[in-house]
């Protein structure tokens, strides 16, 4: 069923394992992140970036594509349908409008005060509505959506502060890590993410999944972790498959050559990462 990540995620929290965000582009990866979950019996959240939003045609196809694909697959596992680095209050709005059941207000590189403020109204709004809502402080690094930042690392008391001021589900500071490929090994402030969890005692969001070596993402969960967010991944493990196909064959014309495997390897990269996170068996 179609649900908000509130549940999915203190139940996470609870038992020890995270669950993963996988990021869609298109058709191709919502089936094949949905065929994953079911497969692996692991609930799931679908994020939607708004740019991604913006090219599968707004969000109002991106529901009813969602929809139209778990009614066909049968799919049983709890999915959330999460916009995620939302920009505003209205993009927000648009967002659970549509029918999305979750959405990240990402308000992180506003003045603390003003970041509590467009939060909290998310907040009100979304909740009333049934959907959760994650919030973000400090600075993700790297790229998303053409908007490239440095990393600030999430002030602990600031975390505190803005989950006692708003009513969010989940909170992602940014400690070190980085949208796209790592330069080397990440560097992730865990003593700041112990404090955080222990402060906030609110399930914690991890940005920037692609490349986190194992044992970082068993000692993030361990500390309170229960998303972790992945992108950039599946999109190089589909990349390669279709560079791989077109490259052998000048001759191929048919989409569906190269974007059912493109699928293929999508499923696999997400089936992965599940069993990497724990959520395998857990719906
Ligand atoms: O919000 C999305 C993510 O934080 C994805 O990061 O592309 O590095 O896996 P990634
Ligand atoms: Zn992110």
């Amino acid at each position: 069923p179609l649900v908000s990540m509130k549940e999915m995620l203190i139940k996470a929290k609870k038992e020890g394992y995270a669950v993963g965000q996988f990021n869609i582009n298109n058709l191709e990866f919502t089936q094949a992140i949905l065929q994953a979950a079911e497969e692996e019996k692991s609930p799931v959240i679908l994020g939607v970036s708004e740019g991604a939003g913006k090219y599968m045609g707004g969000f109002i196809a991106v529901v009813h594509m969602v929809k139209g694909l778990m009614e066909s697959y049968k799919i049983t596992v709890p999915v959330a349908i999460h916009l995620d680095h939302g920009s505003s209050f209205e993009k927000c709005k648009e967002a659970v409008d549509a029918g999305f059941t979750s959405v990240m207000i990402d308000a992180s590189h506003h003045p603390f005060d003003e970041n509590v403020k467009i939060t909290s109204e998310v907040v009100e709004y979304a909740h009333s509505k049934g959907v959760s809502v994650e919030a973000e402080l400090g600075t993700v690094g790297g790229e998303e959506d053409g908007v490239i930042g440095g990393i600030i690392y999430a002030n602990p008391q600031e975390c505190k502060a803005l989950v006692e001021q708003t009513a969010i589900d989940c909170l992602a500071p940014a400690l070190g890590s980085v949208h796209g490929p790592y330069k080397g090994e990440p560097n992730l402030g865990f003593a700041e993410m112990e404090e955080i969890s222990n402060l906030t005692d609110l399930p914690l969001v991890l940005h920037g999944g692609t490349g986190i070596p194992t044992k970082d993402i068993q000692r993030a969960i361990s500390l309170g972790t229960a998303k972790i967010n992945v992108n950039t991944e599946n999109q190089i493990a589909a990349t390669k498959v279709v560079r791989e196909i077109l490259e052998k064959d000048q001759k191929v014309y048919d989409p569906r050559k190269y974007l059912a495997p493109a699928r293929e390897a999508i499923k696999t990269t997400v089936i992965g990462k599940m069993r990497e996170f724990g959520s395998s068996q857990k719906a």
